[in-house]
């Protein structure tokens, strides 16, 4: 790819560069940092399944689990508060660590953060594969929720400084591909460590010890951004990485929009208060509601739990984690469908192609379950009715893949005016956390409470979203990122937000639609 002439849609002009090698190297290394977060997603439900790890930790959950202690339905064999708060406590703490980092990432520069949430999070990934006891667990945890909540702050924000704005959504997206190979990854290892005789999920939890250091290591050699270095006040050091990065000597018309975007964004002083603004409600509905949503798929039902779903299903161990295998190579592989297509046929074709799959899928899956456990919970798979239900639960994640998974990260990040970019990747980051925290903490008690319903629970909230989206969400694709609010403008709903002289005359998008 070095080397490629071309000229940027992006920013607020057309700047001559090239995709450099450089370029391409750095943002790699910066989206790994999206192994952490996938990483801690894949381990705990296959952990939370192992026999040692339950009778070690949580005795009362195993007992349940192979009956011991009388009848339980099947739907809440794994019901357990505590056991559910080792799984989301993460998330807890990286909502808490966002809202630090984004204030390190601001003073200290991008790769401050990376550097500090790789080492948080190596410390807790040493503690969790060490734990002698439940609260060695929960502060290994939470640990590492700081090194998500820092790393998930600064990549996203990083990839997009770097990138030239033609690449910059298959940039943005290999944050989630690394995301879905750290989950993948994950998966695997727990494959591998349920067949140890002991202490298998030892090596499962420290294993988090090896996406730590990628990260940490990685960051170390990386450059900052030219736009970090400039709100630090270092000018010179910023003319010479752009001219690096692009590959070019004239960068001149870049660089000076970069030093005017630092200063307009100098001005707004307080972009909590801005972000209230009635301008700014569409972004901020569509910042809140984003990551919402993206939760309320129930992707995570499967991605935490679905070594624990399939067993409650009734599948055996081993196929149980064989399963979890499968479903997270399709997320791994359904990503690259969604980096392929997302500028050629826009956020607005995926999301709502990615929605009625999921929801044909999610009803798939809730009748089946309740035609074979109804509402007692007592049943078996038959094996057709095992592999009916792993096909139903691929396509589902597929869905999710090419759609929501990708797009919750990618379009929050580029429908705010610079001002209050920033900010809004908070309200995105957090947002998305407390979600995934709720979901993580629910999930068992609403198997055991609702059963089959909760795939109808979740395919309810998709038709809402995809409706929402079909209304709602104006297509970004090949809008560059400074004319945006032009799109609010013309959009149907969202133009009376939108104060006339918020909107450019000097630039006409090509097309708009919605
Ligand atoms: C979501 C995670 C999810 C993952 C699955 C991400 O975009 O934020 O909650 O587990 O996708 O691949």
């Amino acid at each position: 790819m070095a080397g490629g002439g071309f000229v940027s849609q992006g920013g607020a002009g057309n700047f001559e560069g090239k995709v450099t090698g450089f370029v391409i190297m750095t943002c790699l290394v910066a989206a790994s940092g999206g192994l952490l977060f996938g990483y801690d997603i894949g381990i705990s439900g296959g952990v939370t399944s192992m026999d040692e790890f339950l009778q070690k930790f949580f005795p009362e959950v195993y007992k349940k689990e192979k009956n011991l202690s009388g009848n339980t339905s099947n739907y809440c064999k794994f019901d357990s508060a505590v056991l559910t708060l080792f799984t989301s406590s993460l998330y807890l703490a990286a909502l808490v660590a966002s809202f630090f980092a984004s204030a390190t990432t601001k003073a200290l520069g991008r790769k401050a953060s990376m550097v500090i949430g790789g080492l948080v999070f190596l410390i807790g990934a040493i503690i969790n594969g060490a734990a002698m006891n439940v609260a060695m667990l929960i502060i290994g945890r939470l640990l590492l929720g700081v090194g998500v909540g820092y790393a998930n702050q600064a990549v996203p924000v990083y990839l997009s400084e770097m990138a030239p704005a033609k690449i910059r959504g298959a940039l943005n997206i290999g944050f989630q591909m690394a995301v879905t190979i750290g989950i993948f990854g994950a998966n695997m290892v727990n494959y591998a460590t349920s067949k140890m005789q002991h202490n298998g999920w030892r090596f499962s939890l420290g294993g988090a010890v090896v996406p730590a250091i990628i990260m940490t290591v990685g960051s170390l050699f990386l450059p900052d951004t030219p736009n970090s270095l400039i709100e630090r006040g270092k000018k010179d050091e910023a003319r010479q990485m752009l001219k690096k990065i692009r590959g070019t000597e004239n960068v001149d018309e870049e660089y000076n929009d970069l030093v005017a975007a630092s200063e307009a964004s100098n001005q707004v002083q307080q972009p909590w208060k801005d972000i209230l603004d009635r301008k700014h409600r569409p972004h901020l509905v569509i910042v809140s509601l984003i990551p919402f949503f993206q939760q309320l798929t129930g992707i995570n039902v499967i991605m935490f739990y679905a070594p624990v779903l399939f067993k409650t299903l009734g599948f055996g161990d081993e196929a149980s984690l064989v399963s979890a295998v499968v479903s997270g190579l399709v997320n791994v592989f359904a990503t690259v469908v969604s980096i392929i297509s997302v500028d050629r046929f826009g956020r607005r074709a995926l999301f709502l192609e990615g929605g009625i799959q999921m929801i044909l899928s999610q009803l798939g899956v809730g009748i089946l379950i309740a035609k074979v456990f109804g509402v007692s919970g007592e049943g078996t798979f038959s094996k057709t009715q095992g592999d009916i239900a792993l096909f139903l639960i691929c396509v589902y994640v597929a869905a999710f893949a090419w759609s929501w998974g990708p797009l919750g990260w990618l379009v929050p990040s580029e429908i705010f005016p610079l001002e209050i970019r920033s900010a809004g990747q908070s309200i995105n980051v957090s947002v998305n956390m407390f979600f995934t925290f709720i979901i993580g903490q629910l999930f068992l008690t609403m198997l055991c409470h609702l059963k089959f319903g909760l795939f109808f629970f979740f395919g309810g909230f998709v038709i809402l979203m995809t409706l929402f989206v079909y209304f709602f969400l104006p297509e970004t694709k090949n809008v560059p990122i400074e004319e945006m609010n032009r799109v609010w403008k013309a959009h149907w709903f969202w133009g009376k937000y939108i104060p006339d002289d918020a909107v450019g005359l000097g630039h006409q998008p090509k097309s708009i639609e919605f």
